[in-house]
Formats: C-alpha cells, sequence, structure tokens
C-alpha cells in the first residue's frame, strides 16, 4: 500500500471511532525544556493530567518528530533522525481495551498481521501488566512476551508526570507501534524526606500511541529497508552518492533539513540551529545537490498538506553553503598559517641547533 493512502487509511479508522484529527504540531515545542518534538504526544502532555483542557477526549495526528538520540544510528535499515509518527490518544475516555482492540483492528485492516507483543513485566516499582498480557490473549494472540522497565515503561519526559506500562507490537521482527497507558504520576524521589521516587495512579488514565509512518510502510511495501519504500525512492534515485550509507544518511537529513527550516529554524551555533546546522554541513560535506534534492521533496505528493516554501528552503541551503564554504576557507587559511608557522618553528629550531654548534665548535677551535 502506497504511504499517502496509509495515512488517509489512518486518520479514517480512528475518525470513525470519534476521533477528532488534530494537525501535527510545530517541530519546536512549547515546552522549553525540551528541544525538539519528539513524540506525538508532546503537544498533548498537559491533557493527561488535566483532560477537561483537551478539545475532544479521544484524538488522532499524524506527528513530525525530530529524535537526535538516533543520529548515529541512521544509515542502517530504520533509524531516521526527522520521522513522522501516528497515534491515537484518550485522555480519561477509552483505555486498554479498546486501545489494543483498535490496533490490531487497523493492522488487520491494512493487510498486516502481528508477528508477537510485548507487554510490561513488572517490577519492585510498578506491577506486571496482566490486563494487556489478558487482552491480548482474549484476541488470539499467541506470542506475547514479557519484557522490562527500559523497554515497556514510557515516561515521564523529565523527572516528573504521567507516565505507565507500555505494549508493543512487532511484524516482520520490526517494532512498529508503542502503545502506552498513562496510569501513573511519578513524583520524583527528594534530597530530603522521600527517599524514593513514587508512582501514583492517575485520576484519568490515558492512552498515548506512536507508529512511526516510515516502518509502517516498510512493513507494508514487504521492503527491507525504510530506504526503498515510496516515502524515500525519489530521494534515493536522485542522491548520486555511491557509497550506500551516506546515501541514506543525505536522504534522512535533506528532509529533516526541509522540516526543521519550514518550522522556521535557522543554521546557528546554538541548541535548534546547531542540530540543523550539523545536518546541512553533513549533507554538503557529502557534495550532494541540495538543490535538487529540495525540489524532489517539494514536488513529492507525501507532503503536500505540509505547504513547504520551497524557496524559502532553497535560499536558506544556499545561504549556509557559502557561510560553510567561508568557514572551510578561512580554517585552511589558518591551517596553511600555523603550517607556515611550524616550518619557520622548524627552521629556527635547525638555525639555532646549527648555530649552537658553530659556537660550540668555535670554542675548540685554536685561536689563531
Ligand atoms: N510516546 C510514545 C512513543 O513516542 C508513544 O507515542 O513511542
Amino acid at each position: 500500500m502506497k504511504s499517502q493512502e496509509l495515512r488517509q487509511k489512518f486518520m479514517e479508522f480512528f475518525e470513525k471511532r470519534g476521533h477528532k484529527i488534530v494537525p501535527s504540531s510545530s517541530l519546536i515545542p512549547d515546552d522549553p525544556s525540551v528541544l525538539l518534538t519528539t513524540a506525538g504526544m508532546q503537544q498533548f502532555k498537559k491533557y493527561y493530567t488535566e483532560p477537561s483542557l483537551a478539545p475532544s477526549p479521544s484524538v488522532v495526528s499524524i506527528q513530525k518528530c525530530f529524535r537526535t538520540s538516533d543520529i548515529d544510528e541512521v544509515g542502517d535499515e530504520s533509524h531516521l533522525t526527522f520521522f513522522e509518527m501516528l497515534g491515537n490518544f484518550s485522555f480519561g475516555g477509552y483505555f486498554k481495551e479498546e486501545a489494543i482492540k483498535y490496533a490490531k483492528e487497523f493492522l488487520e485492516s491494512v493487510g498486516l498481521k502481528i508477528d508477537y507483543v510485548t507487554v510490561f513485566a513488572g517490577d519492585e516499582e510498578t506491577p506486571f501488566d496482566e490486563e494487556s498480557y489478558k487482552i491480548w490473549q482474549s484476541l488470539g494472540v499467541k506470542d506475547i512476551r514479557k519484557a522490562g522497565r527500559e523497554d515497556n515503561f514510557w515516561g515521564p519526559t523529565g523527572a516528573e508526570g504521567p507516565c505507565g506500562p507500555t505494549t508493543e507490537i512487532y511484524i516482520n521482527g520490526v517494532e512498529i507501534w508503542n502503545i502506552v497507558f498513562n496510569e501513573y504520576y511519578k513524583k520524583p524521589h527528594l534530597p530530603t524526606g522521600r527517599q524514593v521516587a513514587t508512582f501514583e495512579k492517575l485520576k484519568t488514565p490515558g492512552v498515548d500511541t506512536g507508529m512511526g509512518l516510515e516502518r509502517l510502510v516498510m512493513v507494508s511495501q514487504n521492503k527491507k529497508t525504510i530506504f526503498e519504500t515510496d516515502l524515500f525512492v525519489p530521494l534515493m534515485r536522485q542522491a548520486t552518492e555511491e557509497d550506500a550509507r551516506k546515501k541514506r544518511i543525505i536522504a534522512d537529513h535533506i528532509r529533516a533539513i526541509t522540516f526543521l527550516i519550514s518550522d522556521g529554524v535557522r543554521p546557528s551555533n546554538k541548541e535548534q540551529g546547531y542540530v540543523l546546522r550539523r545536518l546541512m554541513r553533513r549533507v554538503i560535506t557529502y557534495g550532494a545537490d541540495g538543490y535538487e534534492l529540495l525540489k524532489v521533496i517539494a514536488d513529492d505528493k507525501n507532503y503536500e498538506h505540509y505547504k513547504l516554501d520551497f524557496e524559502k528552503m532553497v535560499y536558506v541551503y544556499n545561504d549556509e553553503n557559502k557561510n560553510f564554504a567561508k568557514a572551510l576557507h578561512l580554517g585552511l587559511k589558518e591551517l596553511e598559517k600555523l603550517e607556515a608557522e611550524k616550518i619557520d618553528a622548524k627552521k629556527l629550531l635547525i638555525y639555532t641547533k646549527a648555530s649552537v654548534c658553530r659556537s660550540k665548535s668555535s670554542k675548540t677551535k685554536p685561536k689563531i
């Protein structure tokens, strides 16, 4: 199935089940404690503790996300810096049973079969998620694995906040969908008084799910890497680089560059601007043709709804290209100067040694 069709089907599926469609928020979050938007729940965080503020008890979105944590993995089969996350959310509305049923039903409706699922095994802080385990069992899923906090417990983002066990769905060995049940509120351990973190039950438990569009498309189109899907083929064709890893990095970075610029980030030496600068300079160093690559994205129907401004993207890209060339030129000049100084220093050393030798030998010379 084409990626555009999968997007549409996802939205329709949840809209039909009473979810309000909410557009993606910016890659720059309104939460100053986070640099960039990393998940669909970012814009909804406050609704888990204040459900009455939510535009509807259930919402659905396709969120633009950026994760710097995966930057070194980019170039393999499935990691990206920029990606789109499909998500359905409930703030005090439906909970585990519906969320799990919806996920299974949606995947089946697009012709996909679940390999296995994982549920939270429990530890000394919060118990085994037996309810999710039983729901999967009742739906006929045979392979249900238990996993620990590291994989199957989400949040809170920061030291305090809503959090809870997760259940993850795997297809063709790839983690496709993460379903979070925000049922606790974590209070941090305090320097004085309370010595351990406490997990209090939230008054109204919530659901936060996230499924990477690119991975969903990969399994749906039966490809081994996300770069072979219709989301990446035009970019991969345009990137003339021969090294396979570099080619994937260029394709990933150019999408990230596009969306960061489009959300108002400009290259600089700090915060989001620095992230953008790093991505741009890497692409430039690889010798990629920025103009043509940006044009591929601007012309791609997959991103039509984001109303990307091609002229602006090219302007910012070219400007950085010039700045980088200038910085490189200055850097090279500096290097040449240092080299020259080194040579001078060497000369000086030889000269000094020679004169010491001369003066030593003159001492030994018989006076005439
Ligand atoms: N917040 C979870 C994640 O990002 C589910 O959306 O994986």
